[in-house]
């Protein structure tokens, strides 16, 4: 059971991408779709979809593309499993399994040509309508403590504006994210005035990267309308936000802590090793055997 947080805010859906290739990821992702990857023991994308319900979001629109089929089959019933499960005793697995059916009202639309976040975004426009939605990449993983989705949910509806997840990264990085100009505003809070994605150490307006969470205004999709295809010839999100501050403020929620990156392989081990050492049945075993193998050549 997903305990939800009991701020109340004003956005009702959640958008998440998942019509990417994977090709960071292959071969693993090369039959599978890279959010199917396991952390431990649960999908990628369970993570994100729970994370939205936690913060009281259960209208998800995830953005799928060919070979995407076993998200689908993941959140619904699974009813030969189940019986296998009534049948063998599993009574605790059964209920797991069931939950993960009952998790939202997940809805799923096709993107058909691989023409960029931003291009996948505009897929939503129908379903989201005339409100501000939340885009979650399933890159991202933030930590179920960490209130960054809270803190982005509150400062939106104080400032009735676009809010976007930042954090510093070093100059090295910065090429892998949006990078973004802005001025503080208050303590987590600050005044987006310019966006670049994915800038050589030298173009980058500062080393704030954008991580991922986007609460985002319906303005949004008429930005994205007249954005001209960028970086990789694609219709890239950060460029149409660049947009958007041509017509409306955009805000920016900073953080340190309390989010895993699993969009590439190394970061991808590091995220199973902490969430592994955090699980109550296999933290404390799954240290011993890290000290273990560390003091060894
Ligand atoms: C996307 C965005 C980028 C953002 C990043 C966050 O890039 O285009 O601006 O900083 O997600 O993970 P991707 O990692 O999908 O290439």
């Amino acid at each position: 059971m997903i305990e939800q947080s009991d701020v109340a805010h004003s956005i009702q859906k959640a958008v998440i991408p998942a019509a990417g290739l994977g090709t960071r990821f292959l071969p693993a992702a090369k039959a599978q779709p890279k959010e199917m990857l396991a952390l431990v023991d649960k999908p990628a994308i369970q993570y994100v979809v729970e994370e939205a319900v936690q913060n009281g979001i259960t209208d998800i629109l995830i953005i799928t593309g060919r070979g995407k089929e076993s998200l689908e089959n993941h959140f619904d019933r699974s009813l030969e499993l189940e019986h296998h499960l009534e049948r063998a005793g599993k009574h605790e697995l059964l209920a797991e399994m069931r939950a993960i059916a009952q998790l939202a009202d997940i809805h799923y639309i096709r993107q058909g040509e691989p023409r960029g976040l931003g291009h996948a975004v505009s897929m939503a426009h129908q379903h989201v309508g005339d409100q501000s939605f939340v885009v979650m990449l399933g890159d991202d993983i933030m930590h179920e403590k960490s209130g960054i989705l809270a803190g982005m949910l509150a400062a939106h509806d104080r400032h009735r504006a676009s809010v976007l997840a930042l954090k510093k990264v070093t100059p090295a990085e910065i090429s892998s994210y949006g990078s973004v100009a802005a001025t503080d505003l208050e303590e987590s809070l600050v005044r987006v005035h310019d966006l670049v994605e994915k800038p050589t150490p030298e173009e980058a307006p500062s080393n704030l990267g954008v991580m991922g969470r986007y609460v985002l205004t319906p303005g949004i999709f008429e930005a994205i309308a007249q954005t001209k295809p960028g970086r990789g010839g694609e219709i890239q999100l950060t460029d149409a936000i660049k947009l958007l501050l041509g017509t409306e403020p955009v805000y920016g929620f900073t953080f340190t802590e309390g989010r895993f990156d699993v969009g590439n392989k190394l970061d991808y081990l590091r995220a199973t090793v902490e969430l592994a050492l955090e699980r109550d049945d296999l933290g404390p075993a799954f240290r011993a055997f890290l000290e273990a193998r560390l003091s060894r050549p």
